[in-house]
């Protein structure tokens, strides 16, 4: 039996093993040296290291041993420091426990000059640490053993000291990704070792003589100055360069012409211009720089054809053009490209047919022509490209059949020809070698696939789309064999037949289903699908089905499905994510479940053409709804709405809101808004006109915001469900109008622009910081039957005009400044004293006489209006409150690998336009 240690003992048994350490080590075999140590630790002491990285670090201990230290072998002298934190997917798609572990790796406070000590220190990383705003130590400039140096992403902030221009040793200086400025490069000239420099990231638009320095480096090999806000100066075209640079990398910058000294460079392998402003033609210099392996140009405005040098530079592995506006055809002199990897010329205006010589490009890995004009067939040639991985010729307007010579594509992994005028029989033997493939995407096409029943597919694919093609009457059973499938699309693909139960028992869960418009039958109790399901215009039966809680959008339309909603809204207390949900056109019945608090990120609900019975439950006024359309006995049936009620949203409401068009029911009560009310609000055409014809949310949507058509790429293919039912409801939708501001801080006078909303409804500005008259011309707002402006500072008179109004419901004027005589009319007299009080007021309804006439006095305006907000509100009005619908549909798509990388490359796009347009708003 052993006995229990007094607790207090332990420290002195920890203390053991540490005495030994040092005794046992100190004459020996210790490389450390004492000095060095010394200054380790104390660099060490003002570091703060949530995650204990640096625990080997202690005193006594072999400092050559030490996490990231590294030491001369012989001198003991400490060389090299290593302690960058580690993310393997910085800029993209971690996990959120990845993401947290690299948070709490990442050291931070303060450098201590202690490092000086380290005299023979000739590398220092430090990158992807979280230094945040502190500045570059000046002292660096004094570790003139250094070559290397790199303090990448590590939250610096600051100028750049200039005396980094000291390290005469550098050989590699990193220092992207930081919040840094510079508003000249001179300090890097004296960098004469320098070979690789990166400063991507930083703020140099005031540094105008970077190529000047850069580019006269005498043996830089490479520069990277990606995203650096640099623009075009015209001295860049006549500096004489150094021959050294190989890879020049200055994407993200704002060009519109290629500056020509790059072209002196004739030793460059890698041009990256992406992401410019890019004009006119592509140069022909290009053609000049013989050793070219990678030039990218993608996302520019270039606007010529494809010059014929570009098809001469035979080194090239790497071409991208995609994105820009390039016309003309494809020359056959592609064929001459013959080291080329990596062709993209995707989304451009080329037009002709795609070259039987590039099935000369024996190297290619990734062919990617997609959304151009191009036309004919697709040449069999492709059959010959062995390497093939990638095959992208989506949205082009290509005929003929399903080429034969697919089947010999051993390497393919993705195949997209989707939206073209493809059309016949697809056998099996078109699949018959593409063991490797995992993406098949050939929707809308006129093709026709019905493999034998006992067809084994050679491939496992994540992502079928296969859209209308004719795949019926029997199910596919051929889909019984893909174990990886998460994407799904055999929508309008002519199928008559019971929905097999090992479907909806296969191994893997789908992130995307789409099944809608053919003829399946019969049950379904649970649907394993992550984010998105579509099986609208099917003869499903019985109850609705379970659903996963992640599900983001839920089309269930014009089946048969019965019962009551209860055991989908309710039965589960988890939080749903769901933003869009269509169960319209079945046989629902019963009550609406007073369920919604679990279903907040509701954006369109759809429960019209049912049986539903009873009220509307409270719960589901407290959802953002977008769209609500509810069965016909509610007699509410066709509502749109833009609320952004009940939130805290603050600042002014931007003048920009009128250019909406959209919303006929304006809601944004309960926030904080401060400021005037905007005079432009008789722009918002959709109340201005009495037409009860109007269209609907998602065409006023788009026609306010045509950058997010963009989205019609990606979402689409779930949300083109909806989009295509814009003429139903366009042609439905009644005219609600409604605008409600009420419970803000809202200042200065109503606006007498307001009474052109001849067609609002219901007006609700009470609760705010109103002053000056009410406006004559509210009167003339004939089909307002809601008027509430109480709780105001509003002085002065009831105007005489508002005796026009037919005020059906509610007025209340209650609790402003107003004098004089109540002005007669059969409605205003029949409202209560409760709509006049706390003013002074007088004659019916009231009981109080008006002895002479009341007296209106200007109250000065007190108004004015601050300048900006703190929030940019346009853009919090309409991605939070309007767009989080859409992405929340959208957000998990960056999960879907095959879909991430052109979705963020597109959100980035549109991320920026947004950006150029919120920066020109002057909001
Ligand atoms: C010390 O390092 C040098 C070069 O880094 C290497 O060549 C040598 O083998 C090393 N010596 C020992 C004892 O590890
Ligand atoms: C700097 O560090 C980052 C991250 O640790 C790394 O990705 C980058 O390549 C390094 N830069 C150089 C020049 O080695
Ligand atoms: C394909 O399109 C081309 C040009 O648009 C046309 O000349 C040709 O007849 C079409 N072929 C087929 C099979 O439809
Ligand atoms: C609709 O509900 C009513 C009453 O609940 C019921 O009598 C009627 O049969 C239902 N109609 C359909 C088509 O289910
Ligand atoms: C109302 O809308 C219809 C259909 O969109 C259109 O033809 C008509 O001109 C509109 N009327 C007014 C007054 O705007
Ligand atoms: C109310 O109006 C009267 C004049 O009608 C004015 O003297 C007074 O200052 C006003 N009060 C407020 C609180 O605005
Ligand atoms: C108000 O005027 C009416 C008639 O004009 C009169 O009968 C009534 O007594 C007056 N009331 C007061 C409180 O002066």
């Amino acid at each position: 039996m052993t006995t229990p240690l007094p607790i207090s003992l332990f420290p002195f048994l920890l203390l053991i093993p540490a005495i030994c350490f040092t005794i046992c080590h100190a004459n020996s075999n210790l490389l450390c040296i004492q000095s060095e140590r010394e200054a380790l630790l104390k660099f060490k002491n003002h570091l703060i290291d949530p995650s204990n990285r640096l625990s080997s670090w202690v005193e006594g201990g072999d400092c050559c041993e030490w996490t990231g230290v590294v030491c001369h072998n012989s001198t003991g002298h400490v060389k090299q420091l290593h302690l960058a934190a580690s993310l393997s997917d910085p800029d993209g798609f971690a996990t959120y426990a990845e993401r947290e572990a690299y948070y709490n790796s990442r050291l931070g406070g303060k450098i201590n000059p202690s490092l000086l000590e380290l005299k023979h220190l000739s590398s220092l990383d430090l990158s992807y640490n979280d230094f945040s705003s502190i500045h570059i130590p000046k002292f660096f400039g004094l570790l003139e053993s250094l070559t290397y140096l790199n303090l990448s992403r590590a939250g610096f902030d600051g100028e750049i000291p200039h005396n980094l221009g000291n390290l005469s040793k550098l050989q590699y200086l990193d220092l992207g990704r930081n919040d840094l400025r510079s508003k000249s490069l001179q300090w890097v000239s004296g960098l004469s070792s320098l070979q690789y420099l990166d400063l991507s990231y930083l703020h140099l638009f005031e540094a105008t003589d970077w190529v000047q320095v850069t580019f006269k480096l005498p043996s830089l090999l490479e520069l990277h100055l990606s995203a650096c806000g640099l623009e075009d100066d015209p001295s860049f075209n006549s500096i004489n360069s150094s021959k050294s640079l190989v890879v020049l990398d200055l994407s993200l910058n704002f060009f519109s012409s290629v500056p020509k000294s790059i072209f002196s460079l004739h030793g460059l392998v890698s041009i990256d211009l992406n992401d410019h402003y890019l004009e006119g033609p592509i140069p022909d210099y290009f053609g000049n720089i013989s050793f070219l392996e990678v030039l990218d140009l993608n996302r520019n405005h270039l606007n010529s054809s494809i010059p014929n040098s570009l098809y001469s530079l035979n080194r090239l592995q790497f071409l991208s053009l995609r994105e820009n506006q390039l016309q003309g055809t494809i020359s056959s002199a592609i064929g001459n490209l013959s080291s080329v990897t990596h062709l993209d010329l995707s989304d451009n205006q080329l037009n002709g047919q795609i070259p039987w010589s590039i099935g000369e490009l024996s190297s290619l890995k990734l062919f990617n022509v997609s959304k151009n004009q191009l036309n004919g067939q697709i040449p069999l040639s492709i059959g010959q490209l062995s390497s093939l991985e990638v095959f992208d010729v989506s949205e082009n307007q290509l005929n003929g059949t399903f080429p034969l010579s697919f089947g010999r594509l051993e390497s393919l992994e993705t195949l997209d020809c989707g939206y073209n005028l493809l059309e016949g029989v697809v056998s099996e033997t078109h699949f018959s070698n593409l063991a490797r493939l995992t993406t098949l995407a050939a929707s809308h096409n006129r093709l026709r696939f019905e493999p034998n029943s006992s067809w084994i597919p050679p491939f496992q694919c994540e992502w079928i789309e296969l859209g209308p093609w004719h795949l019926g009457p029997k199910f596919p059973q051929w889909l019984k064999f893909q174990k990886n499938l998460s994407y799904l699309d055999i929508s309008h693909a002519g199928i008559s037949d019971v929905m097999p139960t090992w479907f909806l028992n296969l191994p893997t869960q789908f992130e995307y289903l789409n099944l809608s418009s053919n003829q399946l039958r019969g049950e379904i109790s649970y649907l394993n699908v992550r984010y998105i399901v579509d099986l609208s215009s099917n003869r499903f039966i019985g109850p609705l089905p379970r659903v996963f809680p992640t599900l983001e959008l839920l089309m269930l339309s014009n089946n048969s499905f019965s019962g009551s909603l209860f055991e989908l809204l309710c039965n589960s207390s988890s939080w749903k994510s769901t933003a869009v949900l269509y169960i319209d056109k079945n046989l629902i019945s019963g009550d609406i479940p007073d369920c919604w608090n679990h279903w907040q990120d509701l954006f369109l609900l759809n429960l019209g053409s049912n049986n539903l019975t009873g009220k509307i439950p409270p719960s589901l006024w407290h959802l953002n709804l977008v769209m609500l359309n509810l069965s016909k006995q509610y007699n509410l049936s066709n509502i749109v709405i833009l609320s952004l009620r009940s939130n805290n949203f603050d600042g002014h409401i931007p003048h920009k809101i009128c250019d909406l068009q959209f919303p006929q029911n304006l809601d944004l009560a309960h926030n904080n808004l401060s400021g005037v009310i905007p005079k432009c609000f008789n722009n918002l055409r959709a109340m201005a006109t009495i037409n009860k014809t109007n269209n609907l949310v998602l065409a006023g949507f788009y026609s306010a915001f045509p950058d997010f058509v963009f989205f019609d790429d990606f979402i689409l293919k779930a949300l083109l469900v909806l989009k295509g039912r814009e003429d139903e409801y366009g042609s439905t939708l009644g005219l609600v109008t409604s605008m409600d501001l009420s419970a803000n801080s809202l200042t200065g006078e109503i606006p007498k622009e307001i009474g052109s909303l001849a067609g609002l409804l219901s007006l609700n500005f009470s609760g705010n910081l109103l002053t000056g008259n009410i406006p004559d011309s509210i009167g003339n707002m004939e089909l307002m039957e809601s008027l509430d402006l109480s709780m105001n500072r509003l002085n002065g008179e009831i105007p005489p005009s508002f005796s026009n109004l037919n005020f059906f419901n509610h007025f209340n004027v209650s609790y402003n400044n107003l004098t004089g005589q109540i002005p007669t009319s059969t409605q205003l007299q029949s409202f209560e004293n409760l709509s006049y009080m706390g003013n002074h007021l007088c004659g019916p309804p009231l009981t109080k006489n008006c002895t002479s006439k009341g007296i209106s006095i200007d109250v000065a305006n007190n108004g004015s209006s601050r300048e900006g907000s703190k929030v940019n509100w346009l853009y919090v009005c309409i991605v939070l409150g309007f767009v989080m619908g859409f992405w929340g549909v959208m957000a998990p798509l960056f999960f879907i690998r095959s879909w991430r990388h052109a979705y963020y490359r597109k959100l980035d796009h549109v991320g920026r336009k947004l950006c150029v347009s919120w920066a020109t708003m002057g909001m």
